[in-house]
């Protein structure tokens, strides 16, 4: 019934970096810092009813939204959450920063003052053994015309050169910075746009200018790490930014893939089906066979349509806590190294927390309420065997504690809030607009 298991011997030397190998990532992102979006801290917002941080700002003023901004910079992330990021064996952070963090003009409603957070961030991962991964999550114009960008409306990136010159300014800013030896190497990836969506030709070209400054300014330190652009990672095999005729994947380059079971089409499968999917996604990215990059999963959550469906927290609903936890050890079985045919190096899961720590959202609510691993780097923490297909073994019989007390971190927000007031509306209508690309 439960087919074989890889032994726990060769897993604690491959994941611990014995043999050579890479050390897994399997990190969280700092979602609705440094870049905010209503659905995650629904307070910033609520006064303005704004849609987004440039909308935001327009309404408050310069002065005030400074002021408004800079209370949530500093409260938002302190060093305690990556302490206890720490805590629960995760191994790096994701971390999203809008350009105008760095490269602000005069009739932008924005204001800027985000970068002394990023750069205490990657000193306290420095300090604490983390890795840094940063995301241009907002580019001028907007890359995709979600409220993750900033600005909400238009895809406006590509219709202006000076947009791609301007991020490519903040690119340059990035790497030169954080290849500085006071920051250890810390900062492992450089994304120059994340979540782009416009034509495939145009990207690419954007790529290649972006490559440029991140990996051919230096010979060591950061990877270049891009956006799939919602095309899945098997169009991308063999890419080279500087070489359309590559047969292997370039040096120093890294995949960016997101993969949520919460958008349509994909909300109306089954959980058999969402997890027979989670399998084979992995499944299609064979490194030996399919030249595919080395492969990280930035973006994945708890959320599916049947979570949609749910009235109740999983802090209050025991069939939910045992859904989550069999869909997380899914996805971080499917999405590391585990098997042959698994080309991902690892994970970051969105996100750490939301205001309100919404349960299928919230990394460390899932560890309070024990539907997440209390430390995700330590196998014996699983509940479901991994077979040697590198996927969960479903057929497992697991059912989560009925009092859903944690022995581990507790948090500071409120819960009691129910999942269907706190679904995100706003991200769930934007991600409408991919079906075409899925
Ligand atoms: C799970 O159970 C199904 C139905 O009995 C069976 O076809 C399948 O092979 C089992 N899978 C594993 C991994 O044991
Ligand atoms: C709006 O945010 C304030 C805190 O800034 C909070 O007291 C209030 O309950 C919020 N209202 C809603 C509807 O979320
Ligand atoms: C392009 O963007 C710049 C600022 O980013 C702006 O000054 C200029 O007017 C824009 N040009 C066009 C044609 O939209
Ligand atoms: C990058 O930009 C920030 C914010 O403007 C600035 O403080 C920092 O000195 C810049 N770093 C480099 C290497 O240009
Ligand atoms: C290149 O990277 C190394 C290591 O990260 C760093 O020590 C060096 O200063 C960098 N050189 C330049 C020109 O940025
Ligand atoms: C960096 O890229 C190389 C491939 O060029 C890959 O082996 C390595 O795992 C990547 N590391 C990260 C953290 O992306
Ligand atoms: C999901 O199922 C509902 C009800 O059967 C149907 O109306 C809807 O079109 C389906 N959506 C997708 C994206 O398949
Ligand atoms: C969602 O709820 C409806 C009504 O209770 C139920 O008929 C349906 O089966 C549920 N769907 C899922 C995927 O649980
Ligand atoms: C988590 O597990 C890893 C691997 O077993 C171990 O090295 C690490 O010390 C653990 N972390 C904590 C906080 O227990
Ligand atoms: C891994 O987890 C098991 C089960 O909780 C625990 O007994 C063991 O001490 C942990 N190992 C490390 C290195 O943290
Ligand atoms: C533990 O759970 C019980 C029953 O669900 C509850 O009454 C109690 O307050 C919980 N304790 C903590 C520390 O959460």
């Amino acid at each position: 019934m439960m087919g074989s298991f890889k032994s726990g011997l060769a897993w604690l030397l491959f994941a611990s970096g014995m043999g050579g190998a890479e050390a897994i990532i399997r990190g969280v992102n700092l979602g609705g810092w440094l870049v905010t979006e209503p659905w995650m801290t629904p307070s910033l917002f609520n006064a303005t009813a704004t849609e987004d941080e440039w909308h935001l700002c327009n309404v408050l003023g310069k002065q005030q939204c400074l002021q408004t901004l800079q209370q949530h910079w500093s409260t938002f992330y302190t060093r305690d959450d990556f302490v206890q990021i720490k805590a629960a064996g995760l191994t790096g952070v994701r971390v999203g920063l809008g350009y105008w963090a760095v490269d602000l003009l005069d009739y932008e409603p924005y204001v800027s003052g985000q970068y002394p957070y990023l750069i205490q961030a990657v000193q306290w991962c420095k300090e604490l053994g983390l890795t840094v991964f940063i995301d241009l999550h907002g580019a001028p114009g907007s890359q995709n015309g979600w409220e993750e960008t900033g600005l909400v409306g238009a895809i406006g990136f590509p219709d202006n050169q000076s947009n791609a010159d301007r991020t490519l300014h903040v690119l340059r800013n990035l790497t030169t910075e954080f290849q500085k030896p006071i920051y250890g190497g810390v900062v492992t990836n450089i994304e120059p746009l994340n979540e782009p969506i416009f034509a495939d030709a145009q990207l690419k070209a954007f790529y290649t200018q972006a490559a440029n400054v991140i990996i051919a300014s230096n010979t060591s330190g950061v990877n270049f790490t891009y956006h799939d652009a919602f095309y899945n990672p098997p169009p991308w095999k063999n890419y080279d930014p500087n070489n359309v005729n590559a047969v292997v994947p370039a040096a120093r380059t890294t995949l960016d893939t997101h993969q949520f079971w919460a958008f349509p089409p994909l909300t109306n499968l089954t959980t058999t089906q969402i997890l027979e999917r989670i399998c084979q996604y992995a499944q299609t990215m064979d490194p030996a066979n399919s030249h595919i990059p080395p492969t990280l999963v930035g973006e994945w959550s708890l959320s599916t349509g049947y979570t949609a469906n749910s009235t109740t927290d999983a802090s209050q609903d025991q069939a939910k806590r045992t859904w989550f936890r069999t869909l997380f050890e899914a996805q971080n079985a499917a999405y590391t190294p585990n098997g042959p045919n698994q080309a991902s190096i690892g994970w970051y899961f969105w996100a750490w927390k939301t205001e309100y720590d919404i349960d299928a959202w919230s990394f460390r609510k899932g560890i309070q309420y024990q539907y997440i691993p209390s430390n995700v780097s330590n196998m014996s923490t699983y509940a479901f065997p991994i077979l040697d297909n590198g996927c969960i073994n479903t057929n497992f019989s697991y059912t989560a504690p009925a009092s859903s007390n944690a022995s581990g971190t507790s948090t500071s927000s409120a819960f009691g809030l129910s999942a269907t007031q706190w679904l995100q509306p706003g991200l769930a209508v934007a991600m409408v607009g991919l079906v075409g690309l899925l």
